[in-house]
């Protein structure tokens, strides 16, 4: 039976919360996409996770949290790092910093790494839950691994809702697009994954920011970020000004087809951030297999254009 409750509906993070202590799975609504979160101190229910959604166990997961004050319980914050929390959070940004001595996160959540990626999203339903249960919330994005996230409770695949035991359901998620992930273990900060805070929003208040060459270095940063990710079943085909008749066109302010055998548009408007909140969507709609692919028109590479080339170029490459 699936497990599905409004975050509007009283008591539901209560319930939530209950449902984490005693060592359960339950999927939450943050701003950027929905989360299958488990006690991050349970190995057992971290595991738990890693199984359900199929995750190598090298790749590690976001540790969620109500505030940074409980941050700062598990990672080592030195000053640059205390700034940057309280300049983005709450909010979409992801922070890596060094594991505290004392820190009661499972390593099997982290993947035995001495860093930590920590996060304080600002979804009142996913703070009402982390409020309530007190403690960090592992939660990798609630798809099976190298699918495309899920922005709207109804996308979480049935094969994850059967083996989920609560759906937090808090409507479309305001951002829809991931976190940013920022590496704060390195003299400069450096992105590890283009997200939903823009790198022009970072160097703005942290000045320069090193943008971290995942294709050109050997050392796995971010094992998550794999090339091939977000993947669509039917091929992507990049930077297309035109479409043929036989395929799905995801059109980008003027930049639309007539051919295609059926357009969606990220923007009329040409608006960026609309793009973002619309891609999963979009691509999700798009993806079947009566079109033979998915023609998809330039997206300007500044400001949240980078993370959406990042997921298209990633859904992008051949299995
Ligand atoms: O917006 C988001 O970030 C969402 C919501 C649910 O918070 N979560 C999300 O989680 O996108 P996931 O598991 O799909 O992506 C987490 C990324 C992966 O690329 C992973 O490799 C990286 O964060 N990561 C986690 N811990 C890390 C660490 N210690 N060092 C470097 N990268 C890390
Ligand atoms: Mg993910």
């Amino acid at each position: 039976m699936i497990n599905k409750l409004k975050t509007s509906t009283a008591g539901a993070s209560y319930k939530a919360a209950n449902i984490l202590n005693k060592g359960g799975i339950v999927a939450f609504p943050t701003e950027t996409v929905y989360g299958l979160g488990a006690d991050a101190r349970n190995e057992e229910a971290v595991l738990k996770v890693f199984r359900v959604k199929k995750r190598p166990s090298f790749n590690p997961l976001i540790i969620h949290l109500a505030d940074i004050e409980l941050a700062k319980r598990q990672a080592e914050f030195n000053a640059l790092a205390i700034y940057v929390a309280e300049v983005f959070w709450p909010g979409p940004l992801t922070l890596v910093l060094p594991r505290a001595s004392d820190c009661n996160v499972s390593r099997i959540a982290c993947a035995g790494l001495k860093t930590l990626a920590l996060r304080v999203p600002e979804n009142p339903a996913a703070q009402d839950l982390l409020t309530t249960f007190s403690g960090p919330i592992a939660a990798p994005s609630a798809n099976i691994s190298g699918s495309v996230s899920p922005t709207r409770a109804d996308h979480i695949s049935d094969s994850l809702l059967d083996k989920t035991d609560l759906i937090l359901d808090g409507g479309p998620c305001k951002i829809g697009l991931e976190s940013t992930v920022l590496d704060l273990t390195v003299d400069q900060p450096r992105i590890l994954r283009h997200g939903a805070i823009p790198l022009e929003s970072l160097i703005e208040k942290l000045g320069d920011i090193k943008e971290y060459n995942h294709s050109s270095n050997t050392e796995i940063k971010s094992p998550g970020l794999l090339r091939r990710h977000y993947a669509t079943n039917q091929p992507l085909r990049l930077n297309a000004i035109t479409a043929q008749p036989n395929e799905a066109y995801l059109a980008f302010g003027d930049c639309t087809s007539k051919n295609a055998a059926i357009v969606r548009n990220l923007s009329e408007s040409g608006d960026l951030s609309e793009a973002a909140n619309k891609l999963f969507l979009l691509l999700r709609e798009l993806d079947m297999p009566k079109y033979e692919s998915i023609a998809v028109a330039p997206i300007p590479n500044e400001g949240l254009g980078r993370a959406i080339n990042d997921r298209l170029e990633r859904a992008a490459v051949k299995s």
